[in-house]
């Protein structure tokens, strides 16, 4: 699916008032998502990730402060914005806000989490366009400012802002990185994958989740995450290898870590068994 930022939605933001530097930021960060969506070589709703990113920043155009982002959401609204655009305009204030840090910044407590990585992509480029284009960090080329994303964050606090939103930044930056890289793929990509046969395909979830919900992916065998140092040897380094766990956390990252370090080609599925079974996909 291809996705152009349209005129019409630039004129919205003109006549609602939005000065110049904003407008050029609200398109930097629109183009600079929709490049970073089609890297990822995931499914996603590019007019999503284009319009979220060309209209995070609304609420700009009444003030500069934090409540910038409530604002835009209920400016959006009566713009006549889906729902799915103006919950970025809330949610994008340090990308994705917990509770004790919505209570911090005086924000109403609610779930500001990036549930669609849609979302949590607008925020890695907004994060990556300031960086580049802020004129802090030396950048030549804009790859640098994914390269050296961490150390950038941790180096410069207006990038970091604090250890809790760091984390949730680096966070998102290893997701993206990981599917752009193919160390990690969505559902749509196991599914051919599955199709196409040839690869393994091992649920590594733990063993309580698994006792609790035994459904599995088809094709998939189980192998406890506990003791992927026993299995790892029985897995072929010339064959695709596919893990996932309940929901692609620290799970999958730390056997895909340990495979990898072994010579196996790995990649895990983003979202883990649940991003599979909300895409409506069967178990058996
Ligand atoms: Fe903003």
């Amino acid at each position: 699916m291809e996705y152009r930022i349209e005129q019409k939605d630039i004129d919205l933001l003109r006549t609602a008032g939005m000065t110049k530097p904003d407008l050029d930021h609200s398109l930097k960060v629109a183009t600079k998502g929709l490049e970073i969506a089609q890297r990822t070589g995931a499914t996603l709703d590019l007019e999503l990730v284009g319009r979220g990113a060309l209209f995070h920043d609304l609420g700009k155009t009444v003030t500069h402060e934090i409540s910038h982002g409530r604002i835009g959401a209920e400016l959006g609204a009566k713009l006549g914005l889906p729902e799915a655009v103006t919950v970025i305009m809330e949610k994008h204030i340090r990308g994705g806000l917990t509770e004790p840090e919505a209570i911090e910044l005086g924000l109403p407590v609610k779930d500001y989490t990036l549930h669609r990585l849609e979302e949590r992509i607008i925020i890695y480029a907004d994060r990556l366009v300031d960086i580049i284009h802020d004129g802090i960090v030396d950048i030549k080329e804009e790859t640098e400012a994914e390269v050296h994303f961490v150390e950038i964050l941790n180096g410069y606090s207006k990038y970091g802002k604090n250890e809790t939103t760091l984390k949730r930044y680096v966070g998102y930056h290893e997701e993206i990185q990981g599917l752009i890289g193919g160390r990690i793929i969505d559902a749509a990509q196991l599914k051919e994958i599955l199709v196409q046969g040839g690869g393994t395909l091992l649920d590594v979830r733990r063993k309580t989740d698994r006792e609790a919900a035994p459904g599995m992916i088809p094709g998939a065998v189980w192998r406890d995450p506990e003791q992927v140092e026993q299995w790892a040897g029985e897995i072929a380094k010339d064959t695709r290898t596919v893990i996932y766990c309940a929901r692609g956390g620290s799970v999958s990252q730390s056997v895909s870590n340990t495979l990898l370090k072994k010579g196996i080609t790995v990649a895990y599925l983003d979202g883990g068994l649940k991003a599979w079974t909300d895409q409506g996909n069967s178990l058996r």
